[in-house]
Formats: C-alpha cells, sequence, structure tokens
C-alpha cells in the first residue's frame, strides 16, 4: 500500500498536467503578438453541414415602393446590354413565387451590367434572413449573372451569425420577368456548407 499511493499520486499528477496543459493549449494555443491558432470548438463549431434554401428574389421597379433602383445610367448603350448600368436592391425573398407569400428575408446589395456581349451582372448581395432561428443571419453572394440564361450560377462566399464559415452556390432561374417593367421574380437555390 505505502507504495502504491505515490504512484496513483504522480499519475494523477500527470494527467492533471497533461489536461490543463491542453486545456491552455485549447485557449491560447501559440500566441504571436497578434495571431494564434485555434481549436474550432471553442467557438462552438462542431460539425459541418450541408443546408439547401428554396426561396423566390423579387426586383420590382414597379409601383409606389420599388424595391430596385437603377442608379447609374449608363451615358450611351451602344452594345444594348446597358453595360455600366448600377442598381441598388432591397429585394424580398419569399417561401413561394407569389410577393405574398411568407416572407423570409430581403437580398440587400447592389448589381451591376458588367457585359459588353449580353446582359450580364456581377451581383453583390447579403441574403438577411429574417425568420425563425435563421432570424439576424446573413449569407453573401457574389457572383456573375447572364440572366438570359436558363440557369445562372454564383459562389455564396461567407455568412454570418448561423452562417459564419459559409461557403457554397445558388442556382438561378427566372419565374418571371416583365420586360415593361423590369420586374423579375426569380427562384434561388441555395447549396450552403456551414456549422
Ligand atoms: C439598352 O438597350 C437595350 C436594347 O435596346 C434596352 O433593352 C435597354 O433597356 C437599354 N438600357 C438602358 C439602361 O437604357
Ligand atoms: C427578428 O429579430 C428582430 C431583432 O432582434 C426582432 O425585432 C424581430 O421580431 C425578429 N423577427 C422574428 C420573425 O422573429
Ligand atoms: C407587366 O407589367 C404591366 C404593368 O404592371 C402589366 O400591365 C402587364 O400585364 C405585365 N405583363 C406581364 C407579362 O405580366
Amino acid at each position: 500500500m505505502a507504495r502504491r499511493t505515490p504512484t496513483i499520486l504522480s499519475t494523477h499528477i500527470i494527467i492533471l498536467s497533461l489536461l490543463s496543459f491542453s486545456a491552455i493549449t485549447l485557449v491560447s494555443g501559440t500566441y504571436d503578438g497578434f495571431v494564434r491558432t485555434m481549436d474550432s470548438k471553442l467557438l462552438g463549431l462542431h460539425k459541418e453541414k450541408l443546408s439547401h434554401f428554396r426561396l423566390y428574389w423579387h426586383d420590382i421597379y414597379s409601383g409606389s415602393s420599388p424595391t430596385a433602383l437603377r442608379l447609374v445610367r449608363p451615358p450611351n448603350n451602344a452594345t444594348g446590354t446597358s453595360f455600366g448600368a448600377i442598381t441598388i436592391i432591397d429585394d424580398p425573398l419569399t417561401q413561394g413565387p407569389e410577393l405574398s407569400s411568407k416572407l423570409l428575408g430581403r437580398a440587400q446589395g447592389f448589381y451591376a451590367q458588367a457585359s459588353q456581349q449580353q446582359v450580364g451582372l456581377l451581383m453583390v448581395m447579403n441574403f438577411a434572413f429574417t425568420q425563425g432561428k435563421y432570424n439576424g443571419s446573413t449569407i453573401t453572394v457574389l457572383g456573375r449573372n447572364p440572366v438570359f440564361d436558363k440557369v445562372r450560377e454564383m459562389p455564396v462566399i461567407g455568412g454570418s451569425g448561423l452562417f459564419r464559415f459559409a461557403r457554397g452556390y445558388a442556382q438561378l432561374r427566372t419565374y418571371r420577368f416583365n420586360q415593361s417593367t423590369g420586374d423579375a421574380i426569380v427562384e434561388y437555390n441555395v447549396y450552403v456548407l456551414h456549422y
């Protein structure tokens, strides 16, 4: 007995010091003045998951409360593609194709006509969700949108809140387009990896 106690004690001491050592490395990592490595679990990042969102994006120029404002009009339109135009948007995102269906959030940002060969947009948008557990979280979409193609694809380049570290892509299909007003409803299928 007398011989075993010190062994148990020292084993405990080794385990304890190992635990506290790993706790310290978890918390502080190697801190080099301004940067340190961290264990992702400290930020609550456990398992990455894949979510699929389907939403409808409403770009409204007409009526008394448009959600799309053409801010920059190109001085000439020689190519017929509105090259140089810039539009700021605060577009509703709804669950169904009708504007009256459940509002899930808003697409806020801008798009610019950045192609001389076709109507091709550079789109920069935050999808700001307002429903349920996603309320307050955002995903950021930035990409190229040749609007008259049947299916377009744009990258999801990041996010906030529940979408921290998000990456993925969105597939777009025009659901309805009114040539005379410019109003458009576009179906977005967004596939996003996040924690
Ligand atoms: C540019 O020309 C095209 C084709 O005529 C027209 O559909 C489009 O509305 C014009 N864009 C602007 C900003 O005037
Ligand atoms: C979303 O969050 C905002 C700000 O916290 C709150 O005012 C609003 O009621 C929330 N909406 C829903 C649908 O939970
Ligand atoms: C386009 O919008 C105008 C004005 O709101 C409307 O009169 C017309 O019926 C719409 N066209 C289509 C194809 O929906």
